[in-house]
């Protein structure tokens, strides 16, 4: 870090944001393989939240790809790097005061322990959407699965590259089984009983 680059002290703080919107602050880090639900998951939990009055983002993988990360592709380098981008984009939002959501394969436990790093215990709940390979492979939303196996698409997780499940999340969800109704239920009830939503 440049030596020249001094903090700036702001007036306005996240619990000033808090109190204004009545609601705490989180990130809620969804977790899995391509094709377990995060993204459908975080946009349906999002619809409820917003309805109750919660201010929310979702940071979606593909579309972030598309923009702040599109100069990185999926060697575990540059995924390293999308995912510490995400952390930091993911705190700025918690300071704004928002519930924000963060829908990311983010494959490797220690990338995933530095975002939780960046911000106090409690802010982080992390949601592993646990579906099985085969489940996401019949799935195969975007069809990469088969282009995948086909050899198309190198260093896809959980055919050619790795995905490390959390050891310790705050909640996991049998994606693979469960439907999108009950896993939003058991993420609306989780928010409830841990005191994120009043
Ligand atoms: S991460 O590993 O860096 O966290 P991220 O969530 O941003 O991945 O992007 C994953 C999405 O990119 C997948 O849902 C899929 O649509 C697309 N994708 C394209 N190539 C790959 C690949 N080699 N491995 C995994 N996903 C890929």
């Amino acid at each position: 870090m440049n030596q020249n680059v001094i903090w700036h002290e702001p007036t306005i703080f996240r619990a000033d944001r808090e109190k204004l919107n009545r609601h705490r602050s989180a990130i809620l880090w969804f977790t899995g393989l391509s094709g377990a639900g995060k993204s459908t998951l975080a946009h349906a939990v999002e619809d409820e939240l917003h309805s109750s009055g919660v201010r929310t983002f979702v940071l979606d993988g593909d579309n972030i790809r598309r923009g702040l990360c599109k100069d990185l592709g999926f060697s575990d380098a540059d995924r390293t790097e999308n995912i510490r981008r995400i952390g930091e984009v993911a705190k700025l939002m918690l300071n704004a005061g928002v519930l924000v959501m963060t829908a990311f394969i983010s494959p490797f436990q220690k990338d995933r322990a530095l975002a939780r790093s960046l911000v106090e215990q409690g802010d982080f709940v992390e949601i592993y959407c646990d579906a099985d390979l085969g489940v996401c492979e019949s799935r195969d939303p975007k069809g990469l699965y088969k282009k995948a196996r086909a050899g198309q698409i190198p260093e896809f997780t959980g055919i050619s590259s790795p995905y490390e499940a959390p050891e310790k999340p705050e909640l996991v969800l049998p994606t693979g089984v469960a439907s999108i109704d009950e896993c939003v239920a058991g993420i609306i009830d989780f928010l409830h009983k841990n005191k994120y939503m009043p």
